[in-house]
């Protein structure tokens, strides 16, 4: 049976090793804390820690070689490249080369789009650093599964939320939201189903594609903050202009606020057959319920 390593297993790698445990498929996961490691131990796969920033030496599994490989840990925070990804892919033996590898990109590659509808084929133009780094990395997998005869497949996801994921402290802080007639458009995507998606890339995805995984139904940010609060019955923070917003709020904030794209998820629809459970935040949210506020 086809094994799957899952390297960065952390919140959506375990909801990945989850439904593959359900077919008892052999599992490995990589993280980069002792704790995490202790966590993973308890499920049903074998566990490795090791630091990509330092070394992408590991434990492979025996079954390494024709196995399906997700790669889930991000790139480091500065940088226009990522070295983690790099190192890990110069470290795979030559003898044990998976048949396929998943990597999870994000729509940032795509940069700010005006509000329009951006599909596969919209030439990537990030215009922030966590966007040029989540490209280069995309290229370096490409150029790395090409010379290798490796086939890859890549997703490019929006915000995820889920169980344990709202933006909580963000609500609680009473920091201001952008009035919604100027708010760019935000996509989104519930964690269970970016994962049905991460194994329907593995079962039903050509080689070498990419895809948009959203919802399909992007909002605002501000239409999501206050559906968030409405939800869990918190105070509406106060809504301010974008004008004052650029003055008040954190450039990482802002660099989220300035992308206004709105991702096309028809080829994820089709063509990964994915049947997504929450189409809407009006129905994903009360599904991120009880979260301790
Ligand atoms: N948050 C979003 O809205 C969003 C949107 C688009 C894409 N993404 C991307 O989706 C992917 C999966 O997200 P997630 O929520 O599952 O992330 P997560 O829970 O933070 O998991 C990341 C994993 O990567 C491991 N890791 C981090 N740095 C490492 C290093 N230097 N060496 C080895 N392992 C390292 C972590 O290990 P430890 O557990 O030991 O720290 C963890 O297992 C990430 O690449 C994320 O950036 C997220």
């Amino acid at each position: 049976m086809t094994g799957v390593m899952i390297v960065g297993c952390g919140d959506i790698g375990q909801r990945i090793a989850a439904l593959f445990a359900e077919r008892r498929t052999p599992l490995w996961g990589l993280v980069q804390t002792a704790a995490s490691l202790q966590h993973l131990r308890a499920l049903p796969m074998e566990a490795v820690q090791a630091d990509l920033d330092r070394s992408g030496a590991t434990t492979w599994p025996v079954w390494m070689a024709g196995a399906i490989l997700y790669y889930l840990v991000p790139p480091p925070r500065e940088g226009h490249a990522d070295p983690r990804l790099q190192r890990f892919l110069a470290n795979i033996p030559a003898d044990q080369k998976p048949r396929r590898i998943v990597y999870i990109s994000t729509s940032a590659v795509y940069g700010h789009r005006d509000g329009e509808w951006v599909d596969e084929e919209t030439p990537p133009a990030p215009d922030s650093d966590r966007g040029r780094r989540r490209l280069a990395a995309e290229q370096a997998l490409q150029a790395w599964c090409a010379a290798q005869g490796v086939a890859f497949v890549i997703l490019r996801v929006p915000g995820i939320y889920g169980p344990g994921r709202l933006p909580l402290k963000r609500l609680q802080s009473g920091a201001p939201l952008v009035d919604e007639r100027e708010s760019s458009f935000t996509n989104r995507i519930h964690a269970d189903d970016l994962a049905q998606a991460c194994v329907a890339a593995a079962d039903r995805a050509p080689d070498n594609r990419i895809y948009n995984i959203s919802d399909g139904h992007p909002t605002t940010m501000t239409d999501y903050m206050l559906q968030i609060a409405d939800l869990l019955g918190l105070e509406a923070p106060p809504i301010i202009s974008l004008n004052e917003a650029q003055a008040v709020l954190s450039p990482a904030l802002l660099s989220f606020l300035n992308e206004s794209k709105r991702l096309d998820n028809r080829r994820m629809l089709k063509e990964l057959g994915i049947r997504l459970r929450y189409p809407t935040l009006r129905q994903g949210l009360p599904a991120c319920l009880p979260e301790e506020v």
